[in-house]
């Protein structure tokens, strides 16, 4: 592996594992990053990482529907490895706006996969990263597995299925070097304040309510996302060419456990005055089609790439909490039209 693509690289996955790649992980060639920069996609998240790697982290802003400014970009860095994270990510947002889904998922996956298949000579991995969305919602028992017949039930889930597809089928077709991962909820540091953890930490501080949709009883596993970029390294050196990892936490919560929890801790270390930050909880209105419970068999990269979570749920979720304790600015910044201005004068873009 020489230089390394990471689409999607300013987002909440994206910057954590462009961060890991080059100061964990031990990989010594370029990284880099194109994103579009939507309101996910934050420059902020990657401060430092420009000047601290200057001679092997690059940035481009482009679309990755846009296929003659992605192929300027493989053909200039020498690329040989892509790693695929860009996407529209957020479910509420597809329920209301799906049209983007659409063309960044789909249209845009197969567009980076005809460019790999035009450019096949050179590249020698393309890695997918997707979801266990696509396999749809589990009942009270089981777990989705590699074979697990998809299933997607939001345009979200339906797009990022799509795309799963469409990769395997370059594969199956075309001899395309794919590797493939769905991996189940991710919460840690720079994730937008719109997913459930973030978006609980931040009105929690601000003393604003707690919404949960329906009874708070769905069901999510839980993974620290320094625990997924490990996965994601792991999978890029020694994955077996077309195939799929499933990627867990082991750490099934509730959304009602997962808010009391989060409670608890900030009880603990920013006490509120008047009482416990669980009084801010407010049952609202269910989201469409909301899936019920999601669970992840993830024996396979664990037998065959020995991977597995490090972090537990309880100890990441404090690492959370301080950390969106910590970086106050940074929340600012991104729920703000002020971010916009910062990054214009820090990247003259
Ligand atoms: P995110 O929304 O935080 O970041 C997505 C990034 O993609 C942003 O930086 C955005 O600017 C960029 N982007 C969007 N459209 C683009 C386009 N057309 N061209 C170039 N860049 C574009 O998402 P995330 O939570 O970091 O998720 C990253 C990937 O991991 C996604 O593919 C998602 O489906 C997958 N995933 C996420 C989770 C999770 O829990 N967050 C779990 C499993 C899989
Ligand atoms: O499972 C992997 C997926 O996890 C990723 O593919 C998606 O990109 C990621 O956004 C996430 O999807 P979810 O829909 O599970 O995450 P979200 O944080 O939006 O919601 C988690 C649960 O919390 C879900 O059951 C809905 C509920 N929820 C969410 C929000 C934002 C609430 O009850 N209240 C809220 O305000």
């Amino acid at each position: 592996m020489k230089n390394l693509l990471v689409t999607g690289g300013a987002g909440f996955i994206g910057a954590n594992f462009v961060r890991y790649l080059l100061e964990e992980s031990g990989f010594a060639g370029k990284v880099v990053n194109v994103d579009k920069l939507t309101y996910a996609g934050n420059l902020g998240s990657l401060e430092g990482v420009d000047k601290n790697f200057p001679d092997r982290y690059v940035f481009v802003k482009a679309d990755i529907t846009d296929e003659a400014a992605i192929e300027k970009i493989l053909l200039d860095h020498e690329i040989d490895t892509i790693c695929h994270l860009a996407a529209e990510s957020h479910v509420d947002r597809s329920i209301e706006a799906p049209d983007d889904f659409i063309q960044t998922n789909v249209v845009g996956t197969f567009r980076l996969l005809e460019l790999a298949r035009r450019h096949k000579d050179k590249i020698k991995r393309f890695h997918h990263v997707s979801t266990d969305e696509v396999f749809g919602s589990l009942g009270e028992e089981g777990h989705f597995r590699e074979d697990t017949p998809y299933h997607p039930n939001s345009p979200y889930s339906a797009s990022k299925a799509a795309s799963d597809h469409l990769v395997r089928a370059y594969h199956h077709t075309y001899g395309l070097p794919v590797t493939l991962s769905n991996c189940s909820n991710n919460y840690g540091p720079y994730q937008f304040p719109e997913k459930l953890i973030p978006l609980m930490i931040v009105n929690a501080l601000e003393g604003k309510s707690l919404p949960i949709y329906g009874d708070g009883k769905n069901v999510r596993d839980w993974l620290y996302v320094r625990d997924h970029c490990r996965a994601l390294w792991t999978i890029l050196k020694q994955g077996r060419l077309g195939e799929t990892y499933n990627i867990g936490g082991r750490s099934e919560r509730s959304n009602l456990q997962v808010i009391d929890s989060l409670c608890a801790i900030l009880d603990r270390i920013v006490p509120r005055k008047g009482g416990g930050h669980a009084e801010l909880k407010t049952f609202v209105t269910d989201r469409l089609g909301h899936d019920r419970r999601y669970a992840i068999d993830f024996m396979k990269i664990q037998c065959e790439l020995e991977w597995g979570p490090e972090e537990s749920f309880e100890t990441g979720l404090e690492k959370t909490v301080k950390w969106y304790l910590d970086h106050s600015e940074w929340v600012r910044q991104v729920q703000s039209g002020d971010y916009r201005d910062w990054m214009r004068r820090q990247y003259q873009l």
